[in-house]
């Protein structure tokens, strides 16, 4: 059995591996935005749920890298994708690729990742494969539902915390989701165990994007390595924006209300105001106690899986780091 930095250690080396190839592949326009993004890191998550779903089953983890870097490279083609839609100038601390680049390369480049990730997938052996590919398949496809749900609901003001959690369900969980079921598959699980495993991505997922939209508004920049209060400029209606909607009386009611509508308006004075309104309503606790129940939704349901204890125990133990992150 591998251990967490194991595990991590052998995505790092893969995803090396690939970059030095792309680094020097033509034509450089296309494919120098693809090690870019794939060389700035991040915290590779996605695939190491991969490896983790697989070895709860079996020990030649191996030969679940190539459904891992199909995974990471998807993930980070949608980020390629998701910067442009969100206007978003710095990831990991460095610009953007459309910044860095231009949109045309954002867009070109993302989606030759798109099928990069399906070119990796076919080098894996399991003959699980078909599944694997209908799974991924599907996932792809809801994150791109999540993703316009999230531009729809930018626009409007009635949108409520069950459709908030439908579209982060979509736009991010279910790829964690996809992570670990794939995983499973490939390492040998059952049907039964396969799908708990998914729906512990997805009870994973879901947190994973609450804390990224508390990140959004209360992390520290440098560590985050994007730009703060982005959801808040572009009223992203994130569980906290919708809580503050629904609670706030006058005279935040209104001063939230003018936020939101205004079209001209000095970016760090309305991140400022309605982080106080935020404050003033006690987001910040209604949003980690959610988060803190999803966590113990993971964590019981895990407990179901039937694996060796030190097996779950790896996954138990990402979910902890997760849970203090600040990137
Ligand atoms: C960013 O994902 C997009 C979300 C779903 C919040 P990550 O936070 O996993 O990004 P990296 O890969 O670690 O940079
Ligand atoms: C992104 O959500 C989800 C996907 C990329 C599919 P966000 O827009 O919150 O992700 P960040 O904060 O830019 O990483
Ligand atoms: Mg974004
Ligand atoms: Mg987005
Ligand atoms: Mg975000």
């Amino acid at each position: 059995m591998k251990t967490l930095e194991q595990l991590s250690a052998m995505i790092d080396s893969a995803v090396q591996m690939k970059n030095q190839v792309w680094a020097s592949q033509m034509p450089v326009n296309l494919y120098q935005p693809v090690s870019y993004s794939m060389s700035a890191g991040g915290k590779r998550l996605r695939p190491l749920m991969v490896l983790l779903g697989y070895q709860l089953f079996d020990d030649q983890v191996e030969q679940s890298i190539p459904v891992a870097m199909a995974i990471e490279v998807f993930h980070n083609f949608t980020l390629l994708h998701d910067d442009i839609m969100d206007h978003a100038n710095v990831r990991r601390g460095l610009p953007t690729v459309h910044k860095k680049f231009s949109a045309n390369a954002a867009i070109l480049s993302g989606d030759a990742m798109s099928f990069l990730a399906y070119g990796f997938l076919l080098e894996c052996t399991s003959d699980k494969l078909p599944q694997i590919m209908k799974l991924f398949t599907s996932t792809a496809l809801e994150v791109c539902e999540g993703q316009q749900y999230d531009m729809d609901f930018e626009a409007r003001l009635d949108v409520t915390a069950d459709e908030y959690i439908m579209m982060i369900r979509l736009k991010t969980a279910v790829l964690l989701g996809c992570a670990l079921k794939a995983g499973a598959l490939a390492g040998g699980a059952n049907e039964e165990d396969a799908d708990k495993l998914y729906e512990v991505g997805i009870r994973l997922g879901i947190a994973f994007q609450l804390q990224d939209d508390l990140l959004d508004t209360y992390g520290d920049e440098s560590a985050f390595g994007k730009k703060i209060g982005g959801d808040i400029v572009a009223n992203k209606k994130t569980y906290m924006l919708i809580k503050a909607l629904e609670t706030a009386r006058e005279p935040e009611k209104s001063a939230l209300m003018d936020w939101i509508m205004a079209k001209q308006f000095n970016a760090q004075e309305k991140i400022a105001a309605v982080k106080s309104i935020f404050d003033k309503l006690n987001i910040q606790t209604q949003t980690s106690d959610l988060i803190q129940s999803y966590l113990e939704g993971v964590l019981s349901l895990l407990a179901e899986i039937p694996a060796a204890p030190e097996r779950t125990a790896l996954l138990e133990n990402l979910v902890h780091k997760l849970v203090n992150r600040n990137n």
